[in-house]
């Protein structure tokens, strides 16, 4: 559960931190299924620009039931209830890999805005809880916040390439990134932020903060577990993208204590 202090945290700076939220054994146990499902074919695993390196995998919650109860861990689903104000659903899950040496950098970027036009939700309300699998340190590509960012609101980027499909939302030439033009100002004012900690961490982020993260030049794996929630009072009213990308069962979760 997050204290009134944690809380104000993420309403102020649109983020928070929180440290010990899943367990040495349970991290262990998440990142040795995250391995196995790296090796299987799926159309939601992306690969990096070389062709072999892993990026991510999508819609995780919906072929492993290990995931499938992550998404309903207590501490995990309560969190995005209270910053939700009610019951919840994952709109959409995925596992980043950012690999030793060889993980690509995600530009600077809001969420919402893939959201919004892509899937075509109509309000904010959704929460990101990123889950650390490894230490994360300033070496091996954290994630990146301009803090506060989330009171902007969406800024207005055009897409950068025509029309790339889903996949220029997963790769490292990224759809709706900002510009430097933009950036510059906006970083000068508010600060970079990086979110470092111990593996079983947990940082939950508002999808209007202006996020990114650097290439992993470290000899250590960054893998991150993202689930996105959406409230169900927000279920998105179009869009075409695969089901890994925007959860077609908006179906409340309920919270298991065991995972
Ligand atoms: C994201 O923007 O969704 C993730 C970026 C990262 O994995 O560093
Ligand atoms: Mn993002």
């Amino acid at each position: 559960m997050l204290s009134p202090s944690q809380l104000k945290t993420y309403e102020t700076t649109g983020y928070v931190i929180v440290p010990g939220v899943l367990s040495p054994t349970e991290t262990g146990r998440v990142r040795r299924e995250v391995e196995h499902l790296f090796t299987q074919d799926h159309p939601g695993r992306v690969l990096e620009k070389d062709g072999r390196t892993v990026r991510g995998i999508h819609g995780c919650h919906q072929v492993s039931p290990l995931f499938a109860r992550l998404a309903r861990h207590t501490p995990v689903l309560t969190a995005a209830e209270r910053i939700l104000g009610g019951q919840v659903y994952v709109h959409q899950s995925k596992v980043n890999a950012k690999r030793a040496f060889q993980g690509d950098l995600w530009p600077w970027h809001q969420d919402y805005v893939f959201w919004e036009r892509e899937d075509g939700m109509r309000e904010p309300r959704v929460t990101n809880a990123a889950l650390f699998l490894d230490d994360v340190t300033p070496y091996n590509g954290p994630l990146l916040f301009l803090p506060g960012s989330h009171r902007l609101d969406v800024v207005d980027v055009p897409r950068r390439d025509g029309d790339g499909g889903w996949e220029s939302h997963l790769s490292a030439d990224l759809a709706y990134s900002l510009t430097a033009e933009l950036l510059a100002p906006l970083a000068e004012r508010l600060g970079i932020e990086a979110a470092t900690g111990p593996a079983g961490s947990m940082v939950l982020f508002d999808p209007r903060l202006i996020h990114g993260s650097g290439t992993n030049m470290s000899p250590v794996d960054r893998t991150l577990l993202l689930l996105t929630y959406n409230s169900v009072h927000n279920p998105p009213t179009g869009g075409s993208r695969p089901a890994f990308l925007a959860e077609p069962d908006h179906t409340p979760l309920t919270a298991l204590d065991e995972l």
